[in-house]
């Protein structure tokens, strides 16, 4: 996060061997299959919930490309530095001066929450069936939305690096609230921007915390400023770099630190799979095309190589097993996997 002063890229001795197979989607299940690879870490952002309907942040409609920080309630200042850094709105800074500003941006996708109103995708099932195979090291997740819990990881598991929706608590003096509670309260005290619900009021009145009285009550996500949680640091230093012998990273632009600099943290010959619309990460030292030796890059949806990749290692009917709890779209790309045996775009 902004404000984070550590240091977490270190240079790896070389403890493991070269990849012995080619560096594609394909050549990444022949490793799992080859019992070469018996550990497998992910890093995953907001783009493996796309397929589950929720936008992600910097993408043409994501949430800071359609910020629009004049229906927000706030003063001018806070609106100017909103409109030259979108992250602002999630900045501890502004939220300890205006809480209103985050609540009324996150009303709907904090109830859509509480509804259950998403699902996961065939990517977060991927990552259960990888558990169930017994080669999940952990999953270091981006994702505030929740959608990781509910494919049953237990919690050990999952690493959320920038906390959770599931719990609500006072910045200020750290008090806990109920969540259930809190969304009443979200319901009924904040207005709606996006104008969805004909229920909500007019105008915003703050959420005070009961223990402490200042307006703190918000989710325990991490705002830009704060720290991780302690977890994020206790599991790199048990997992980095001897318990990983392939990282994949999915659907984050690796633009937010320290999370971006986990891909650096696997010894210098592990291979990292790049499941990501965009080539990113080079300023990382990941390493595109034929100046490769280890970084695997597909530009597809996540939820197509991961289904490609569930084919390939004989996976499909664990996913099957799921597909009632999977997203809309999910479940259909798995009914037409299951007609037609072909995956979109990996078609021989
Ligand atoms: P971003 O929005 O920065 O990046 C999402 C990436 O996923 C983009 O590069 C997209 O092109 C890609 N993408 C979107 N849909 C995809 C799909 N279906 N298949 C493959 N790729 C896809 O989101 P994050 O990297 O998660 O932090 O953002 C990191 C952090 O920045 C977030 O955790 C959040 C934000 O500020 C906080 O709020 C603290």
């Amino acid at each position: 996060m902004n404000g984070y002063k550590g240091n977490l890229i270190r240079i790896m001795e070389n403890q493991q061997s070269l990849l012995d197979f080619p560096l594609t989607v394909d050549g990444v299940a022949s490793y799992i299959l080859s019992g070469k690879c018996q550990k497998i870490a992910f890093l995953t952002g907001a783009g493996v919930s796309v397929g589950a309907g929720i936008p992600d942040f910097r993408s043409p409609g994501g949430m800071y490309d359609t910020l629009k920080p004049e229906l927000l309630t706030a003063t001018k200042e806070q609106r100017d530095m909103m409109k030259s850094d979108p992250t602002y709105v999630v900045n501890k800074r502004l939220f300890q001066a205006n809480q209103l500003c985050y609540l009324e941006l996150r009303r709907p996708f904090i109830l859509g929450i509480a509804e259950t109103k998403w699902k996961a995708t065939i990517t977060h099932w991927f990552i259960a069936t990888c558990h169930k195979k017994g080669l999940l090291t952990r999953l270091y997740t981006q994702n505030i939305d929740g959608l990781d819990f509910q494919t049953k990881l237990p919690e050990d598991k999952i690493v959320s690096v920038h906390g959770t929706m599931g719990l609500i608590g006072c910045e200020d003096c750290g008090a806990n609230c109920s969540v259930e509670e809190f969304n009443n309260k979200v319901k009924r005290n904040i207005k709606d921007i996006y104008k969805l619900d004909p229920t909500a009021p007019a105008e915003s009145t703050p959420i005070p915390c009961e223990t402490c009285g200042k307006n703190g009550l918000k989710p325990r996500t991490v705002l830009y400023g704060s720290r991780l949680p302690d977890r994020f640091f206790q599991s790199i230093s048990t997992d980095f770099p001897q318990n990983v012998d392939l990282i994949i990273v999915a659907g984050t632009s690796l633009t937010v630190s320290p999370a971006n600099e986990l891909p650096c943290l696997v010894s210098e010959k592990t291979p990292r799979l790049l499941v990501n619309r965009e080539p990113v990460g080079k300023e990382l030292g990941i390493k595109y095309g034929t100046s490769s030796t280890r970084d695997i890059y597909s530009n597809k949806e996540c939820d197509l190589v991961f289904l490609y990749l569930a084919s390939k290692l004989g996976w499909i009917e664990d996913l099957k097993e799921n597909i009632h709890e999977m997203a809309p779209l999910s479940q259909q790309l798995l009914r037409e996997f299951e007609e037609k045996k072909i995956v979109p775009g990996f078609e021989q």
